[in-house]
């Protein structure tokens, strides 16, 4: 069911996508359903190239014929489009449910707009509930995950701080080479403020509070899509 709501609003997000465009292309499932949509398009001569989040979208793009670039080739792109895990009514994320958090937010912050695609699931009052991932260097992980904690008692969080586990019992290794952290906070009052301190410490290598960035998000649901503006 889900799947055909992912279905739907990668379908609707063609709207904004034009000839000549420059994209930033997300990652997981309903980046792929975007994928999807996007590819028949490309093949009927929609003339756009885009910058993969991660090597998952890299290689279902090269499968599907969509044309690929770089962000050192083409630094700034026209727009992004991206899943999230969740998404509060100031249009703040939490992604990196699928780990491809750091260059989500590389290429988003490249983008002169992000467009978020998500099912209604994705919708939440206030963010947290889905535990926050934290990308963060292999080196000195003891003393950079008690950091986080004391940054979380700052903002009156705090629960589980889960290494996330790959393949077996071996930690998971973002395409950066980091570990992830998965921060269990429940309720994110201050996503602006958290954001800030949390990058304040020097092993967090970046998180997956998106604040800011996101300008629309195309919500499927039962009903139909809808569309979300940002009020920024
Ligand atoms: C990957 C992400 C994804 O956008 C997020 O996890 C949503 O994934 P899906 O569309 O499969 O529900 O942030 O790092």
């Amino acid at each position: 069911m889900s799947e055909n709501l992912k279905a739907d609003a990668g379908r609707a997000a063609l709207e904004w996508v034009h000839d000549g465009m420059k994209l930033g292309i997300g990652t997981g499932s309903t980046a792929e359903a975007f994928i999807d949509a996007l590819a028949p398009k490309v093949a009927g001569g929609l003339q756009i190239v885009g910058v993969p989040t991660s090597e998952r979208t890299r290689a279902h793009c090269e499968k599907l014929g969509v044309p690929l670039t770089t962000l050192e080739e083409t630094p700034h792109l026209d727009l992004t489009i991206d899943g999230a895990d969740e998404i509060d009514p100031a249009l703040n994320l939490i992604k990196g449910g699928g780990g491809a958090l750091l260059r989500e937010k590389v290429v988003a912050a490249a983008s002169d707009a992000m467009v978020v695609i998500a099912d209604d699931s994705k919708l939440v009052e206030a963010l947290g509930a889905f535990p926050l991932p934290i990308e963060v260097n292999a080196f000195g992980l003891a003393a950079t995950r008690i950091a986080i904690e004391e940054v979380a008692m700052q903002h009156q969080l705090s629960g589980d701080l889960e290494l996330r586990k790959g393949e077996g019992s071996e930690p998971y290794l973002t395409d950066g080479g980091h570990l992830i952290i998965d921060a269990s906070f429940s309720r994110i009052l201050e996503p602006e403020a958290l954001s800030v301190n949390l990058n304040s410490i020097p092993g967090v290598v970046e998180h997956g509070l998106f604040t800011g960035l996101a300008t629309r998000a195309i919500v499927a649901g039962q009903g139909g899509v809808k569309v979300i503006e940002s009020s920024k």
